[in-house]
């Protein structure tokens, strides 16, 4: 639809913008606490609270405040916490067994939430690059990463979190066939409710690295994830992929890292109409972080308007590490 403009000074655009009454009756997308999803870092202990180097503002907790960070985001009106372990390195194997061990860290955090904060949904990763030995989403073979014996994997680990309460499972190994797989094994198991939020379009990116620090991963990678992470040239394939996740029996999808792939964003909301995701990932974060920090930009301002152009080009939600800080500035 094309919009109609009269000729000035009929039409003068200055109109709808000279307060902010008028401005906020016209306004077409807002961010609201609904829209969060606030991934955190796990790690072992008791009582412990430390600071990520790499990502400012950002902490590693241990299980127990893990729990007391959920009941608080909980009560700010947060829907999502999505968990992310920081593995002894000393648990990183060949065959990555940690992974689906009932008794994980991730595992122990999502019943100790479902204790304290029933309500606010746990979200997982799945991929075995937090248990594995040489930092790769998935089983390495001379060189190669193997698919089909990293999606068995995959599906063991599923299970456990599943088990364990988890509410979305969210697969970020970008390996082919394994939502699908997933699907049926939970089915199967009973988990009918348990949703799928498919990290379907992820790229192999250079925004990813402060991610690695905060779980103790960039030490253990080996090369890069170019065979199975995206290639940053390519849209079409990316619609390939959520397609084809959609089918598989995901419930939603994500785009990932956010800004910088905005217009597949877009691009997914428009044709397929489906509950689509961003991640803001760790490399946003810091940048954003970085020049506040420094006194350069406004880093609230800037916060909040990264986080509304996801709302303009479709997203039904971003994961992001500023939810709490978000959530506290909606809530006034
Ligand atoms: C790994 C995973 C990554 C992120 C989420 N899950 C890193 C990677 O693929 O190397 C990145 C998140 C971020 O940068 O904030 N399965």
């Amino acid at each position: 639809m094309k919009p109609t403009v009269a000729p000035f000074p009929a039409a003068r655009l200055r109109r709808t913008r000279v307060s902010p009454a008028i401005r906020g009756l016209v306004r077409e997308n807002t961010l609201t606490t609904d829209d969060l999803i606030w991934p955190v870092f796990v790690r072992d202990g008791d009582g412990i609270e430390e600071p990520v180097s790499s990502m400012p503002g950002v902490l590693r907790r241990s299980v127990d405040k893990i729990a007391e960070a959920a009941r608080e985001a909980q009560a700010m009106g947060i829907p999502a916490i999505c968990l992310f372990p920081y593995t002894d390195a000393a648990l990183k194997t060949e065959d990555c067994a940690e992974a689906w061990n009932p008794d994980n860290l991730c595992n122990r955090a999502i019943r100790a939430i479902k204790k304290v904060a029933p309500d606010i949904a746990v979200m997982t990763d799945v991929a075995l690059d937090p248990y594995n030995i040489n930092g790769h989403d998935g089983y390495v073979v001379d060189g190669e990463i193997l698919n089909d014996e990293t999606v068995e994997a995959l599906v063991k680990m599923t299970l456990a979190q599943a088990e364990a309460g988890a509410d979305i499972i969210g697969p970020s190994d970008m390996m082919d066939g394994r939502i699908g797989a997933m699907r049926s094994a939970l089915e199967a198991a009973g988990h009918r409710n348990v949703s799928i939020l498919s990290y379907s379009a992820k790229y192999a990116s250079g925004y990813y690295g402060p991610f690695r620090e905060a779980v103790g991963a960039s030490g253990a990678l080996k090369g890069d994830k170019k065979t199975y992470q995206m290639d940053p040239g390519n849209s079409d394939e990316a619609m390939r992929l959520i397609e084809r996740d959609l089918q598989e029996g995901a419930d939603m999808v994500m785009v990932k890292p956010g800004i910088a792939y905005l217009d597949i964003c877009y691009r997914v909301k428009t044709t397929f109409g489906t509950p689509t995701f961003a991640y803001q990932v760790s490399g946003e974060y810091a940048m954003i972080q970085a020049a506040a920090q420094n006194g350069w930009i406004d880093g609230e301002k800037v916060m909040l308007e990264s986080l509304l152009a996801f709302k303009r080009a479709g997203c039904d939600g971003i994961l992001t590490y500023f939810a709490p800080q978000v959530a506290q500035i909606l809530n006034g």
